[in-house]
């Protein structure tokens, strides 16, 4: 614990937080915070990391110079919030779109309030031995996701988080993404990483694809406009069709919203164009071609998003920088998802939305009284938070996939 840096932690520009050279590269720890717990697939390990977790080490600064040379998608385009159809087209070509703007200055403002403060509830709590921070349980050291480390698993309690679930900027993408104004909102969190995550996450999906074509989803790529063709002689679509449904309709997308400007050397998300349409696993990080690496989103401006199909391979990238890199999310869910989700928006929090805010909180608000159980429980330790939901009249019970991961 470091009271005096996080007393003024900001989510950009400079920082003293971060780069402890006291966790050790690719340490994970279990959901009671024991170190390398040896289980596979907890907290992938990079294995071409640097070999310290040091500013000016020479692998560190190997690797920046690497990535200022190298970093980022070449020609990555970025819309404008008015683009609607062309960011949709991209959206469905690439698995993913930035769009500048989504957030204006009086919102940007306010979701980096909202998230220096629940990341210094998770950084305040006292780390074991010199360790400067807890880290969170499952992930890479100098990472965490503001869902996760909710004792709700969404923060949709925090006013920061429920102000963004209806934009302006925003809807109007998302019902041509859609094609409907139906949608909901799953949850809320997103990811940061701090200064010093000088390991790659491996590649990974938030969401599976079932594969499957229901009523719902048929009707939704009409309203987008496919063109149904069916199997001579048979009402079912033909195999380019179910293709075209399925790439074309996600059963989730979420938007990130950049709180600082995304650069070479801050950790940008990376992306891989197309991959949301793939049907393989993405590679472990020992077998990532390089250029999956610098896939990277670096160039899109503070307030910008990138909305996201939750079936494209991405994975959060190095921050070899003196900057925070934190990207709070909302999820949305298509309209033929059904009406069975986790309550985790207190109803008072959901009487201040507008109209259409209130319409895409509608299976997710809790009734009036009601606080969902482990909102406002904030920790890095999966042990911690089940405890905190179950005082709180939960069951405490792990959510795999959660999107906000
Ligand atoms: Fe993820």
């Amino acid at each position: 614990m470091v009271p005096d840096e996080l007393e003024t932690l900001e989510v950009h520009g400079d920082t003293a937080v971060g780069w402890d050279e006291h966790t050790p590269i690719n340490e994970t720890v279990d959901d009671e915070g024991k170190p390398f717990p040896g289980r596979p697939g907890f907290g992938v390990p990079d294995p071409r990391a640097p070999a310290a977790r040091v500013y000016d080490h020479p692998d560190v600064e190997k690797l920046r110079a690497h990535l200022r040379a190298n970093n980022g998608i070449r020609g990555l385009e970025i819309c404008d919030p008015d683009e609607v159809e062309r960011a949709a087209r991209i959206f469905r070509r690439d698995g993913f779109v930035v769009v500048r703007d989504l957030l204006d200055a009086e919102h940007l403002e306010l979701f980096r309030q909202g998230s220096a403060r629940a990341l210094r509830q998770l950084l305040e709590v006292p780390a074991p031995g010199k360790r400067k921070y807890v880290t969170e349980s499952g992930r890479l050291p100098h990472r965490y996701s503001y869902g996760t480390a909710s004792a709700s698993r969404q923060m949709l309690h925090e006013e920061e988080w429920a102000a963004m679930v209806d934009l302006p900027t925003t809807s109007p993408i998302l019902a041509e993404i859609f094609g409907s104004k139906d949608y909901l909102v799953l949850g809320a969190g997103g990811d940061l990483c701090l200064p010093g995550a000088v390991e790659y996450q491996h590649l990974h999906v938030d969401v599976g694809e079932s594969n499957q074509v229901s009523a719902g989803r048929l009707q939704a790529a009409k309203d987008i406009g496919i063109e149904i063709q069916t199997v001579e002689g048979s009402d079912e679509p033909d195999l380019a069709t179910r293709r075209r449904i399925v790439d074309f309709c996600p059963a989730v997308v979420t938007i990130n919203f950049a709180m600082c400007d995304l650069t070479w050397e801050n950790g940008p998300i990376r992306q891989i164009i197309g991959s949301h349409a793939w049907q393989m696993r993405p590679p472990p990080p020992a077998d990532e071609p390089e250029w999956m690496r610098l896939s990277t989103l670096v160039g899109a401006p503070a307030g910008a998003g990138v909305i996201r199909d939750n079936r494209a391979w991405h994975g959060a990238t190095p921050n070899l920088s003196r900057e925070i890199r934190s990207l709070p999310n909302v999820e949305y869910g298509a309209p033929w998802l059904g009406s069975k989700h986790k309550q985790t928006m207190p109803h008072d929090i959901w009487e201040t939305l507008t109209p259409h805010g209130k319409h895409l909180c509608r299976h997710i608000k809790a009734d009036p009284g009601v606080w969902p159980p482990g909102a406002g429980v904030m920790h890095p330790l999966g042990g911690e938070r089940r405890a905190a939901a179950k005082r709180m009249g939960g069951t405490g019970e792990r959510r795999h996939g959660s999107p906000g991961g």
